[in-house]
């Protein structure tokens, strides 16, 4: 990263929240690679509403518990984790910093948890578990072609990806318009205007030229970079989006995963029933794609509970969308779910800082979790439900 951006960043300080973060990765992209990372469908309902959401809950205070060091520990698939927290799967991730999915698979081993791999990363499979130490996990998008997706099953067997999430919320891409009116599209529409923020954002266009990581690299000949490969990605994925699928695509999944095997992209407890009772899945990501796909759907901290209800008993409930704060994670393990995910968060130290951003966006996760704990009064994650939460009484915020 060019000197200058990094003396920028240092000048205003570390970031000391996720919103500082946000801010300094939306300082170092140009326009159209910000529309895209912190974008949502629509007219955004549903992404503020994942965020409202939390906001809707108090959390119960007991003092004098001499709670001094909460245990933070968790496992997810079979996996010790230090925190119930973990990088969600986020595509192109190179694009906001050239380091891309390498540096999150880094830096959340370091932190002592996982990555789970997009479909669409910048790096492959391949090279993404030969930088790691420890097996990351793998997500998959149900693409049509049977083929196609044993060949990346095979490839993340080979990986030693020890997990397998199936998105299932993307039948079709979401209505995005920020990225259409900054021209985010491939090839990029060039206008006065992106071309001017372009010149204002010299040291990630330098870098992009010079690592050149403008695709899904999983899906495009081995060895090509550069604006050829981004084509050649986008229309593979074109020609591989398949919206009629159905139950027993994922079922056929099931048969030739022998891992553990989750599905996201789930919001409705009759659908979470079926994925347990018919799929037999060992878990669940309620999720909406951070508001990315249809809009006005249910939060996710308000789909959580009765999906939790209905099948918590059998398999791992997992959440992610509009985490920001150690209490949100703290309110989301209270309302059922075992372990969260973040998307957007790494992402925004990623941009700002590559694998040291995204470091500092889990280090300060973490801590806002553990003082949340010792602030409640509650040994450990293990403790946490409904119990510690009440309802906002402040009129509109009661949930
Ligand atoms: C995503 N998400 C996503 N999900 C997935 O299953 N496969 C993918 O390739 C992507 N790509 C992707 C790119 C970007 C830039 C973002 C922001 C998100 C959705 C992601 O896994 C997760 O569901 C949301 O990001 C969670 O919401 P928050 O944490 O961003 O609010």
């Amino acid at each position: 990263m060019a000197a200058g951006f990094q003396y920028r960043l240092r000048r205003g300080g570390q970031p000391t929240s996720v919103e500082a973060w946000r801010q300094a990765a939306r300082r170092a992209l140009p326009g159209m690679v910000w529309a895209y990372l912190d974008g949502h469908a629509d007219d955004g309902v549903t992404a503020r509403a994942n965020r409202d959401a939390f906001a809707r809950w108090r959390l119960r205070q007991r003092v004098l518990t001499g709670h001094a060091a909460p245990d933070l520990r968790t496992t997810v698939a079979g996996q010790a984790l230090s925190m119930p927290l973990a990088l969600a799967p986020t595509g192109l991730t190179g694009l906001s910093h050239w380091s891309g999915d390498v540096a999150c698979a880094r830096a959340a081993e370091a932190a002592g948890t996982r990555l789970v791999l997009s479909t669409a990363s910048s790096y492959t499979l391949e090279e993404v578990s030969a930088a790691a130490r420890e097996p990351h996990w793998f997500q998959l998008y149900p693409f049509g072609d049977r083929a196609f997706v044993s060949a990346m099953l095979e490839r993340a067997r080979q990986g030693g990806y020890g997990a397998l999430f199936v998105t299932v919320d993307v039948p079709v891409r979401g209505n995005r318009e920020a990225e259409a009116v900054h021209g985010m599209t491939v090839p990029p529409t060039l206008t006065p205007a992106s071309v001017f923020d372009a010149a204002l954002h010299p040291a990630w266009w330098w870098n992009l030229l010079r690592h050149r990581r403008l695709a899904a690299a999983n899906y495009v000949s081995s060895g090509l970079r550069g604006a050829r490969a981004a084509v050649q990605s986008v229309r593979a994925q074109e020609r591989f989006m398949q919206a009629d699928l159905n139950w027993d695509d994922l079922a056929w999944m099931r048969d030739q995963w022998r891992g553990p095997l989750y599905i996201k992209g789930l919001t409705d407890p009759d659908d979470a029933q079926r994925a347990v009772d018919g799929i037999g899945v060992d878990g669940l990501v309620v999720s909406n794609h951070g508001g990315r796909q249809l809009d006005n759907m249910l939060a996710t901290a308000d789909a959580l509970p009765a999906i939790a209800e209905r099948v918590g008993d059998r398999c791992e409930v997992l959440l992610d969308g509009g985490i920001r704060r150690g209490t949100d994670v703290v309110k989301a393990l209270c309302l059922g779910a075992r372990g969260v995910f973040i998307g957007r968060p790494y992402v925004y130290g990623l941009a700002a800082d590559g694998e040291v951003g995204v470091r500092s966006v889990l280090a300060l996760l973490r801590a806002e979790i553990e003082r949340a704990l010792v602030l409640m009064g509650c040994p450990g994650v293990s403790q946490l439900d409904r119990s510690w939460l009440l309802p906002s009484t402040t009129g509109s915020d009661s949930p």
